[in-house]
C-alpha cells in the first residue's frame, strides 16, 4: 500500500453552525490560509449556507459539500433535500452516514446505503462515515461493526463509482468529546478498511482509496494522525469552525 498514490482530503463538517453571513466571513478567513495547499480542501455546510459557501470559495480550490441528502429524487418528504437538488445547485460533496444522523435522526445502514446510492447516481462525491460506539470498542467488535457498515453502504457500488467515495472512520466516542483516538488506533481501523476495500474490489482500488479519520482532530494532533500510512485526511468538526485551526490541519495534510 502506498500513501503517495493518494491525495489527502481535509473536510470540515460544520454541523448546525453558521448563518450565511457567518459562512462568507469564515470562508474568507480560511481562503488565504489554505491557498496552495497540497491536499483537497472541502467545507461541508448546512443547506442554507451552501449558496453563500459556493460564492465565497470562488477563486480558490476549496470545494463545497452538504451534510446529508435524501435518497429519493423528489416527493413528499417534508424538510428533506435530495441529492439531485444538491447537484443542481452546484454542490460537489455530500456526507452520508454521520453518526449524529445515525444516532439522533434514525439513519440506518440501509438508509445510509440509499443516500450514498442517490448521491453517486447524481454525480456527487460522498464522504461515507462509519465508526463504533464506545461499548462496541470495549466489546472488541470495532471491526465487525465498521466492516458491516462499509459493506452495506457500498453494496452495489461499482469499482468505477468507488472513485467518488471517501470513507471517514469516526469512532463515535471521539466525536466532539476532545477524546481523540490515538494515532495507532486510527491507523489500525483505517488500514483494516483499506484491506476490506481491497477484498471487495481490488488492490488498485484500495491503493487509490481515501480513508479519513474523524473525531476531535485538531491543530495539535493532526500531524501525528496524518503521518500514519493509512490515514489520508480528516473529517473535522469543531476545529473546522476556526480558520487558523482548520488551516493548521490542512497544512499538516499538505506535507
Ligand atoms: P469533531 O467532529 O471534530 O468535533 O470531533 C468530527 C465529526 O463529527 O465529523
Amino acid at each position: 500500500m502506498n500513501k503517495s498514490l493518494r491525495k489527502a482530503v481535509i473536510a470540515g463538517n460544520w454541523k448546525m453552525n453558521k448563518t450565511p453571513a457567518e459562512t462568507t466571513e469564515l470562508i474568507n478567513s480560511i481562503k488565504p490560509l489554505v491557498a496552495g495547499a497540497d491536499c483537497e480542501v472541502v467545507v461541508c455546510v448546512p443547506y442554507i449556507d451552501l449558496f453563500a459557501a459556493m460564492e465565497a470559495v470562488k477563486g480558490s480550490d476549496i470545494k463545497v459539500g452538504a451534510e446529508n441528502c435524501h435518497w429519493a429524487a423528489s416527493g413528499a418528504f417534508t424538510g428533506e433535500v435530495s441529492a439531485q437538488m444538491l447537484k443542481a445547485c452546484g454542490v460537489e460533496y455530500v456526507i452520508t452516514g454521520h453518526s449524529e444522523r445515525r444516532t439522533y435522526f434514525g439513519d440506518t445502514d440501509k438508509t445510509v446505503r440509499d443516500r450514498t446510492r442517490a448521491a453517486l447516481d447524481n454525480g456527487l462525491k460522498v464522504i461515507l462515515c462509519v465508526g463504533e460506539y464506545l461499548e462496541q470498542r470495549e466489546q472488541n467488535i470495532t471491526m465487525e461493526v465498521v466492516s458491516s457498515q462499509v459493506k452495506i453502504a457500498l453494496a452495489g457500488v461499482t469499482e468505477e463509482e468507488l472513485g467518488n467515495v471517501i470513507i471517514a472512520y469516526e469512532p463515535v466516542w471521539a466525536i466532539g468529546t476532545g477524546r481523540t483516538a490515538t494515532a495507532d488506533q486510527a491507523e489500525e481501523v483505517c488500514k483494516a478498511i483499506r484491506e476490506l476495500i481491497a477484498g471487495l474490489y481490488s488492490k488498485e482500488a484500495a491503493d487509490a482509496f481515501v480513508v479519513q479519520y474523524g473525531g476531535s482532530m485538531n491543530a495539535s494532533n493532526a500531524d501525528e494522525l496524518l503521518d500514519k500510512e493509512d490515514v489520508d485526511g480528516g473529517l473535522i468538526g469543531g476545529a473546522s469552525l476556526k480558520a487558523p485551526d482548520f488551516a493548521a490541519i490542512v497544512k499538516a495534510a499538505s506535507k
